[in-house]
Protein backbone atom coordinates (compact mmCIF):
# COMPACT_ATOMS: atom_id res chain seq x y z
CA UNK A 1 0.00 0.00 0.00
CA UNK A 2 1.32 3.28 -1.03
CA UNK A 3 -0.39 7.10 -0.94
CA UNK A 4 0.83 10.04 -2.17
CA UNK A 5 -0.01 13.13 -1.06
CA UNK A 6 -0.36 16.41 -2.66
CA UNK A 7 1.30 19.29 -2.57
CA UNK A 8 -1.72 20.88 -0.25
CA UNK A 9 -3.02 18.24 2.29
CA UNK A 10 -6.84 17.94 1.51
CA UNK A 11 -9.23 18.61 3.95
CA UNK A 12 -10.27 15.46 4.93
CA UNK A 13 -8.19 12.20 5.08
CA UNK A 14 -10.29 10.41 3.16
CA UNK A 15 -9.52 12.06 0.23
CA UNK A 16 -5.94 10.94 -0.55
CA UNK A 17 -4.96 8.79 -3.01
CA UNK A 18 -4.47 4.79 -2.06
CA UNK A 19 -2.86 1.88 -3.80
CA UNK A 20 -4.20 -1.59 -3.76
CA UNK A 21 -2.53 -3.83 -6.33
CA UNK A 22 -1.97 -1.78 -9.09
CA UNK A 23 -5.08 0.23 -8.90
CA UNK A 24 -4.29 3.16 -7.85
CA UNK A 25 -7.17 5.35 -6.07
CA UNK A 26 -8.07 8.39 -6.51
CA UNK A 27 -9.08 8.38 -2.92
CA UNK A 28 -10.12 6.27 0.08
CA UNK A 29 -13.97 6.20 -0.13
CA UNK A 30 -15.45 3.02 -0.87
CA UNK A 31 -18.90 2.41 -1.58
CA UNK A 32 -19.64 -0.95 0.24
CA UNK A 33 -21.46 -4.27 -1.31
CA UNK A 34 -24.99 -3.91 -1.51
CA UNK A 35 -27.51 -6.34 -2.47
CA UNK A 36 -30.37 -4.48 -4.35
CA UNK A 37 -31.94 -7.75 -6.09
CA UNK A 38 -32.81 -5.80 -9.95
CA UNK A 39 -31.31 -8.52 -12.56
CA UNK A 40 -33.73 -10.87 -13.41
CA UNK A 41 -32.50 -14.57 -14.73
CA UNK A 42 -28.95 -13.04 -12.94
CA UNK A 43 -28.03 -10.20 -16.11
CA UNK A 44 -26.86 -6.68 -14.87
CA UNK A 45 -29.29 -4.28 -16.39
CA UNK A 46 -29.61 -0.45 -17.96
CA UNK A 47 -31.07 0.46 -13.88
CA UNK A 48 -28.15 -1.18 -12.81
CA UNK A 49 -25.27 0.48 -14.91
CA UNK A 50 -27.07 4.30 -14.18
CA UNK A 51 -27.11 3.25 -10.39
CA UNK A 52 -23.61 2.30 -10.39
CA UNK A 53 -21.64 4.83 -12.48
CA UNK A 54 -24.12 7.75 -10.41
CA UNK A 55 -21.12 7.08 -7.53
CA UNK A 56 -18.67 7.34 -9.82
CA UNK A 57 -19.32 10.54 -11.49
CA UNK A 58 -20.03 11.35 -7.32
CA UNK A 59 -16.48 10.67 -6.86
CA UNK A 60 -15.94 7.45 -4.95
CA UNK A 61 -12.63 6.25 -5.94
CA UNK A 62 -14.10 2.38 -5.75
CA UNK A 63 -17.39 0.85 -5.73
CA UNK A 64 -17.35 -2.94 -4.57
CA UNK A 65 -20.37 -4.52 -6.38
CA UNK A 66 -23.22 -6.02 -4.16
CA UNK A 67 -22.84 -9.84 -3.86
CA UNK A 68 -22.95 -11.54 -6.66
CA UNK A 69 -23.25 -15.35 -7.47
CA UNK A 70 -20.35 -17.17 -8.96
CA UNK A 71 -21.74 -20.60 -10.30
CA UNK A 72 -25.36 -22.14 -11.00
CA UNK A 73 -25.53 -24.66 -8.57
CA UNK A 74 -26.29 -23.55 -4.74
CA UNK A 75 -24.63 -20.14 -4.14
CA UNK A 76 -27.22 -17.91 -5.43
CA UNK A 77 -28.84 -16.05 -2.36
CA UNK A 78 -31.68 -14.24 -3.91
CA UNK A 79 -34.15 -13.91 -6.76
CA UNK A 80 -32.79 -11.20 -9.14
CA UNK A 81 -29.19 -11.20 -7.91
CA UNK A 82 -26.72 -10.58 -10.31
CA UNK A 83 -24.25 -13.02 -11.29
CA UNK A 84 -21.10 -14.41 -12.72
CA UNK A 85 -21.67 -17.52 -13.31
CA UNK A 86 -21.81 -17.33 -17.25
CA UNK A 87 -20.27 -15.89 -20.41
CA UNK A 88 -23.15 -14.28 -20.47
CA UNK A 89 -23.71 -12.77 -17.23
CA UNK A 90 -20.23 -11.44 -17.55
CA UNK A 91 -21.23 -9.71 -20.78
CA UNK A 92 -24.16 -7.79 -18.75
CA UNK A 93 -21.57 -6.40 -16.72
CA UNK A 94 -19.54 -4.69 -19.49
CA UNK A 95 -21.04 -1.64 -19.73
CA UNK A 96 -21.49 -0.93 -15.60
CA UNK A 97 -17.66 -1.74 -15.57
CA UNK A 98 -17.15 0.49 -18.15
CA UNK A 99 -19.16 3.72 -17.46
CA UNK A 100 -17.53 3.69 -14.02
CA UNK A 101 -14.03 3.26 -15.80
CA UNK A 102 -15.62 6.66 -18.03
CA UNK A 103 -16.30 8.58 -15.10
CA UNK A 104 -12.92 8.27 -13.09
CA UNK A 105 -13.94 4.87 -10.79
CA UNK A 106 -12.69 1.93 -9.91
CA UNK A 107 -14.63 -1.56 -9.38
CA UNK A 108 -14.59 -4.83 -7.73
CA UNK A 109 -16.76 -7.63 -7.83
CA UNK A 110 -17.95 -9.05 -4.81
CA UNK A 111 -18.68 -12.44 -5.29
CA UNK A 112 -20.81 -14.39 -2.89
CA UNK A 113 -21.85 -18.01 -1.79
CA UNK A 114 -24.94 -17.91 0.22
CA UNK A 115 -24.79 -21.35 1.67
CA UNK A 116 -27.14 -21.94 4.17
CA UNK A 117 -28.82 -18.72 3.69
CA UNK A 118 -29.80 -18.91 0.22
CA UNK A 119 -33.23 -17.88 0.01
CA UNK A 120 -33.12 -18.13 -4.26
CA UNK A 121 -31.12 -20.39 -5.79
CA UNK A 122 -32.62 -23.07 -8.55
CA UNK A 123 -32.93 -25.68 -6.23
CA UNK A 124 -35.56 -23.94 -4.36
CA UNK A 125 -35.32 -25.33 -0.84
CA UNK A 126 -32.08 -27.15 -0.97
CA UNK A 127 -29.24 -25.55 0.93
CA UNK A 128 -25.89 -26.41 1.40
CA UNK A 129 -23.53 -25.41 4.69
CA UNK A 130 -20.60 -26.84 6.11
CA UNK A 131 -22.91 -28.63 8.56
CA UNK A 132 -26.62 -29.67 8.64
CA UNK A 133 -27.67 -27.01 11.39
CA UNK A 134 -30.91 -25.05 10.95
CA UNK A 135 -30.08 -21.08 10.38
CA UNK A 136 -30.95 -18.70 12.92
CA UNK A 137 -33.41 -16.03 12.43
CA UNK A 138 -35.96 -15.97 9.20
CA UNK A 139 -35.70 -15.14 5.15
CA UNK A 140 -35.19 -11.25 4.65
CA UNK A 141 -38.38 -9.87 3.61
CA UNK A 142 -36.55 -6.66 1.87
CA UNK A 143 -34.62 -9.85 -0.74
CA UNK A 144 -38.06 -11.15 -1.30
CA UNK A 145 -38.10 -13.31 1.09
CA UNK A 146 -40.17 -15.02 3.95
CA UNK A 147 -40.13 -17.69 7.21
CA UNK A 148 -37.32 -19.76 8.03
CA UNK A 149 -34.11 -20.73 6.29
CA UNK A 150 -34.11 -24.57 5.07
CA UNK A 151 -32.04 -26.90 6.74
CA UNK A 152 -28.60 -26.79 4.74
CA UNK A 153 -26.99 -30.18 3.73
CA UNK A 154 -23.73 -30.85 5.29
CA UNK A 155 -21.38 -30.26 1.77
CA UNK A 156 -19.13 -33.15 1.13
CA UNK A 157 -15.24 -32.64 0.19
CA UNK A 158 -16.65 -33.05 -3.55
CA UNK A 159 -19.00 -30.03 -3.74
CA UNK A 160 -15.95 -28.06 -1.35
CA UNK A 161 -13.96 -28.61 -4.59
CA UNK A 162 -16.99 -27.75 -6.64
CA UNK A 163 -17.78 -24.28 -4.69
CA UNK A 164 -13.95 -23.37 -5.52
CA UNK A 165 -14.15 -23.90 -8.55
CA UNK A 166 -16.96 -22.00 -8.62
CA UNK A 167 -15.05 -19.08 -7.22
CA UNK A 168 -12.13 -19.20 -9.51
CA UNK A 169 -14.25 -19.52 -12.78
CA UNK A 170 -16.00 -16.57 -11.67
CA UNK A 171 -13.13 -14.30 -11.07
CA UNK A 172 -11.72 -15.16 -14.52
CA UNK A 173 -14.74 -13.89 -15.92
CA UNK A 174 -15.07 -10.61 -13.76
CA UNK A 175 -11.40 -9.90 -15.01
CA UNK A 176 -11.89 -10.77 -18.50
CA UNK A 177 -15.54 -8.41 -17.83
CA UNK A 178 -12.80 -5.71 -17.11
CA UNK A 179 -13.25 -5.57 -13.34
CA UNK A 180 -10.36 -4.18 -11.26
CA UNK A 181 -10.47 -6.69 -8.49
CA UNK A 182 -12.85 -9.02 -6.45
CA UNK A 183 -13.84 -8.80 -3.39
CA UNK A 184 -14.41 -12.45 -2.07
CA UNK A 185 -17.69 -12.52 0.50
CA UNK A 186 -16.29 -13.56 3.86
CA UNK A 187 -19.07 -11.95 5.97
CA UNK A 188 -22.33 -11.63 7.42
CA UNK A 189 -23.01 -15.56 7.82
CA UNK A 190 -23.05 -16.44 3.95
CA UNK A 191 -20.98 -20.02 3.15
CA UNK A 192 -17.38 -18.87 4.14
CA UNK A 193 -18.64 -16.90 7.20
CA UNK A 194 -20.40 -20.33 8.19
CA UNK A 195 -17.60 -22.29 7.90
CA UNK A 196 -15.57 -19.88 10.59
CA UNK A 197 -18.26 -20.08 12.71
CA UNK A 198 -18.38 -21.98 15.98
CA UNK A 199 -22.06 -22.83 15.84
CA UNK A 200 -23.08 -23.60 12.02
CA UNK A 201 -19.60 -25.46 11.73
CA UNK A 202 -19.75 -28.83 13.37
CA UNK A 203 -17.37 -30.40 11.07
CA UNK A 204 -14.46 -33.05 12.56
CA UNK A 205 -12.27 -33.27 9.61
CA UNK A 206 -9.43 -30.78 8.66
CA UNK A 207 -12.25 -27.86 7.28
CA UNK A 208 -14.04 -27.58 11.62
CA UNK A 209 -12.23 -27.83 15.15
CA UNK A 210 -10.30 -25.13 15.85
CA UNK A 211 -9.92 -21.96 14.11
CA UNK A 212 -6.99 -22.59 11.87
CA UNK A 213 -9.20 -25.59 10.62
CA UNK A 214 -12.37 -23.56 10.58
CA UNK A 215 -10.47 -20.55 8.71
CA UNK A 216 -9.22 -23.62 5.77
CA UNK A 217 -12.60 -23.40 3.59
CA UNK A 218 -11.93 -18.80 3.59
CA UNK A 219 -7.98 -19.60 2.71
CA UNK A 220 -8.99 -22.09 0.25
CA UNK A 221 -11.47 -19.86 -1.69
CA UNK A 222 -8.64 -17.18 -1.52
CA UNK A 223 -5.87 -19.90 -3.36
CA UNK A 224 -8.41 -21.36 -5.81
CA UNK A 225 -8.89 -17.75 -7.08
CA UNK A 226 -5.64 -16.68 -6.80
CA UNK A 227 -4.28 -19.54 -8.85
CA UNK A 228 -7.05 -18.87 -11.46
CA UNK A 229 -6.23 -14.56 -11.76
CA UNK A 230 -2.24 -14.80 -11.15
CA UNK A 231 -0.48 -13.03 -8.90
CA UNK A 232 -1.58 -9.42 -10.09
CA UNK A 233 -4.98 -9.08 -10.29
CA UNK A 234 -6.15 -7.89 -6.61
CA UNK A 235 -7.96 -10.43 -4.45
CA UNK A 236 -9.95 -9.45 -1.30
CA UNK A 237 -11.72 -10.51 1.23
CA UNK A 238 -14.57 -8.95 3.33
CA UNK A 239 -14.83 -10.43 6.54
CA UNK A 240 -17.24 -9.44 9.66
CA UNK A 241 -17.70 -11.11 13.72
CA UNK A 242 -21.18 -9.93 12.88
CA UNK A 243 -23.59 -12.05 10.71
CA UNK A 244 -27.11 -10.43 9.11
CA UNK A 245 -28.80 -13.12 11.10
CA UNK A 246 -27.19 -12.26 14.22
CA UNK A 247 -26.11 -8.94 15.30
CA UNK A 248 -24.34 -10.60 18.91
CA UNK A 249 -21.57 -13.21 17.81
CA UNK A 250 -17.96 -12.52 18.38
CA UNK A 251 -15.05 -14.49 16.98
CA UNK A 252 -14.78 -16.68 20.58
CA UNK A 253 -10.99 -16.23 20.61
CA UNK A 254 -10.91 -12.77 20.55
CA UNK A 255 -7.46 -11.43 19.14
CA UNK A 256 -6.11 -14.78 19.00
CA UNK A 257 -8.86 -15.88 16.56
CA UNK A 258 -7.85 -13.07 14.50
CA UNK A 259 -4.82 -13.55 14.42
CA UNK A 260 -4.85 -16.67 12.68
CA UNK A 261 -7.49 -15.60 10.42
CA UNK A 262 -5.77 -12.35 9.21
CA UNK A 263 -2.58 -14.86 8.56
CA UNK A 264 -4.18 -17.51 6.54
CA UNK A 265 -5.69 -15.13 4.19
CA UNK A 266 -2.67 -13.06 4.10
CA UNK A 267 -0.77 -16.37 3.19
CA UNK A 268 -3.36 -17.62 0.70
CA UNK A 269 -2.77 -13.90 -1.31
CA UNK A 270 -5.20 -11.57 -0.39
CA UNK A 271 -4.19 -7.42 -1.56
CA UNK A 272 -6.87 -6.37 0.77
CA UNK A 273 -9.09 -7.20 3.75
CA UNK A 274 -12.62 -5.23 4.20
CA UNK A 275 -14.07 -5.32 7.78
CA UNK A 276 -18.28 -5.40 7.46
CA UNK A 277 -20.11 -4.00 10.57
CA UNK A 278 -23.73 -5.52 10.23
CA UNK A 279 -25.95 -4.25 11.93
CA UNK A 280 -23.93 -1.81 14.09
CA UNK A 281 -21.21 1.24 13.94
CA UNK A 282 -17.83 0.23 13.30
CA UNK A 283 -16.36 0.84 17.31
CA UNK A 284 -19.19 -1.73 18.50
CA UNK A 285 -17.80 -4.95 16.07
CA UNK A 286 -14.41 -3.66 15.52
CA UNK A 287 -13.83 -3.26 19.19
CA UNK A 288 -11.95 -6.45 20.64
CA UNK A 289 -11.60 -7.21 24.59
CA UNK A 290 -7.44 -6.99 24.17
CA UNK A 291 -7.86 -3.23 23.04
CA UNK A 292 -6.95 -3.74 19.23
CA UNK A 293 -9.56 -3.27 16.83
CA UNK A 294 -10.16 -5.87 14.38
CA UNK A 295 -9.62 -3.56 11.69
CA UNK A 296 -6.41 -2.66 13.11
CA UNK A 297 -5.01 -5.90 13.32
CA UNK A 298 -5.89 -7.32 10.12
CA UNK A 299 -3.75 -4.44 9.19
CA UNK A 300 -0.82 -5.52 11.66
CA UNK A 301 -1.28 -9.01 10.52
CA UNK A 302 -1.73 -9.08 6.87
CA UNK A 303 0.37 -6.04 5.92
CA UNK A 304 -2.49 -5.09 3.10
CA UNK A 305 -5.02 -2.14 2.88
CA UNK A 306 -7.43 -3.07 5.35
CA UNK A 307 -11.45 -1.17 4.28
CA UNK A 308 -13.06 0.05 7.83
CA UNK A 309 -17.35 -0.32 7.93
CA UNK A 310 -19.93 0.57 9.71
CA UNK A 311 -21.87 4.64 10.11
CA UNK A 312 -18.23 5.88 8.24
CA UNK A 313 -21.06 8.48 6.39
CA UNK A 314 -20.00 10.73 9.92
CA UNK A 315 -16.99 12.61 8.62
CA UNK A 316 -15.04 12.47 12.25
CA UNK A 317 -15.66 9.19 12.80
CA UNK A 318 -13.96 8.63 9.29
CA UNK A 319 -11.30 10.77 10.01
CA UNK A 320 -10.26 8.97 13.55
CA UNK A 321 -9.79 5.54 11.77
CA UNK A 322 -8.08 6.56 9.20
CA UNK A 323 -5.80 9.18 11.28
CA UNK A 324 -5.44 6.47 14.26
CA UNK A 325 -4.23 3.81 11.58
CA UNK A 326 -6.85 1.64 11.89
CA UNK A 327 -7.76 1.34 8.11
CA UNK A 328 -6.72 2.73 5.74
CA UNK A 329 -9.81 3.11 3.04
CA UNK A 330 -13.74 3.36 5.17
CA UNK A 331 -16.80 1.96 2.84
CA UNK A 332 -20.15 3.83 3.22
CA UNK A 333 -22.76 1.34 2.51
CA UNK A 334 -26.33 3.24 3.60
CA UNK A 335 -24.55 7.27 3.68
CA UNK A 336 -23.42 6.34 -0.33
CA UNK A 337 -27.22 5.82 -1.18
CA UNK A 338 -28.32 8.54 0.39
CA UNK A 339 -25.21 10.81 -0.87
CA UNK A 340 -24.10 8.99 -4.01
CA UNK A 341 -22.12 12.73 -4.23
CA UNK A 342 -20.13 12.08 -0.99
CA UNK A 343 -16.82 12.65 -1.55
CA UNK A 344 -17.74 15.87 -3.49
CA UNK A 345 -19.46 16.49 -0.62
CA UNK A 346 -16.58 16.19 1.51
CA UNK A 347 -14.65 17.82 -0.13
CA UNK A 348 -16.92 20.79 -0.60
CA UNK A 349 -17.82 21.33 2.58
CA UNK A 350 -21.70 20.90 1.13
CA UNK A 351 -24.83 19.29 3.27
CA UNK A 352 -24.65 15.54 3.44
CA UNK A 353 -28.27 13.97 3.33
CA UNK A 354 -29.51 11.80 6.30
CA UNK A 355 -29.86 8.60 5.39
CA UNK A 356 -33.86 7.51 4.63
CA UNK A 357 -35.02 3.55 5.17
CA UNK A 358 -37.28 4.43 2.60
CA UNK A 359 -35.23 4.21 -0.10
CA UNK A 360 -35.18 0.64 0.65
CA UNK A 361 -38.84 0.06 1.35
CA UNK A 362 -40.91 -2.03 0.43
CA UNK A 363 -37.78 -4.32 -0.51
CA UNK A 364 -34.34 -3.40 -1.81
CA UNK A 365 -34.75 -3.27 -5.32
CA UNK A 366 -33.66 -0.48 -7.67
CA UNK A 367 -37.24 -0.05 -8.92
CA UNK A 368 -38.67 0.79 -5.62
CA UNK A 369 -36.15 3.44 -5.15
CA UNK A 370 -38.03 6.58 -5.85
CA UNK A 371 -35.75 8.19 -3.06
CA UNK A 372 -32.86 7.09 -5.11
CA UNK A 373 -33.41 8.45 -8.10
CA UNK A 374 -34.06 12.11 -6.27
CA UNK A 375 -30.82 11.41 -4.52
CA UNK A 376 -29.56 11.31 -8.35
CA UNK A 377 -31.16 14.31 -9.38
CA UNK A 378 -29.29 16.02 -6.70
CA UNK A 379 -25.50 15.30 -7.45
CA UNK A 380 -23.77 17.33 -7.15
CA UNK A 381 -22.14 19.63 -10.64
CA UNK A 382 -18.26 18.55 -11.49
CA UNK A 383 -16.20 21.59 -10.02
CA UNK A 384 -14.97 22.89 -13.14
C1 LIG B 1 -29.53 -2.77 1.05
C2 LIG B 1 -28.26 -3.36 1.58
C3 LIG B 1 -27.72 -4.46 0.95
C4 LIG B 1 -26.51 -5.03 1.41
N1 LIG B 1 -25.95 -6.06 0.69
C5 LIG B 1 -24.71 -6.49 1.00
C6 LIG B 1 -24.01 -7.39 0.15
O1 LIG B 1 -24.48 -7.79 -0.94
N2 LIG B 1 -22.77 -7.79 0.52
C7 LIG B 1 -22.19 -7.36 1.69
O2 LIG B 1 -21.05 -7.75 2.00
N3 LIG B 1 -22.82 -6.48 2.52
C8 LIG B 1 -24.04 -6.02 2.18
N4 LIG B 1 -24.65 -5.06 2.95
C9 LIG B 1 -23.94 -4.51 4.14
C10 LIG B 1 -23.21 -3.20 3.79
O3 LIG B 1 -22.15 -3.46 2.87
C11 LIG B 1 -22.61 -2.51 5.04
O4 LIG B 1 -21.74 -3.42 5.67
C12 LIG B 1 -23.68 -2.06 6.03
O5 LIG B 1 -24.68 -1.30 5.36
C13 LIG B 1 -23.06 -1.17 7.14
O6 LIG B 1 -22.42 -0.05 6.55
P1 LIG B 1 -23.07 1.43 6.65
O7 LIG B 1 -23.13 1.81 8.10
O8 LIG B 1 -22.14 2.33 5.88
O9 LIG B 1 -24.43 1.36 6.02
C14 LIG B 1 -25.86 -4.49 2.55
C15 LIG B 1 -26.43 -3.38 3.19
C16 LIG B 1 -27.60 -2.80 2.72
C17 LIG B 1 -28.14 -1.57 3.42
Amino acid sequence: MSATRPAFAPIHAALETVSIGPSTLRNRLVVAPMSRVSAPVGLATAAMKRYYEAFAIGGFGLIVTEGIYPDLAYSQGYEDQPGLATEEQAAAWRPVVDAVHAAGGAIFAQLMHAGALSQGNRHKTKTLGPSAVQPRGEKMSEYGGSGPFSRPVAMTDGDIDDVLEGFAGAAVRARNAGFDGVEIHGANGYLIDQFLTTYTNQRTDQYGGPVANRVRFAASVVSAVRRAVGAEFPIGIRLSQTKVNDFEYRWPGGAEDGKAIFAAVRDAGVAFIHIASEGRNWLDTAQLAEGVTITGLARAVAGVPVIANGGMHEPARAARVLQEGHADLVSLGRGALANPDYPRRLASGAHLEPFDHAMLSPNATLENAETWRSARERLLPCPA
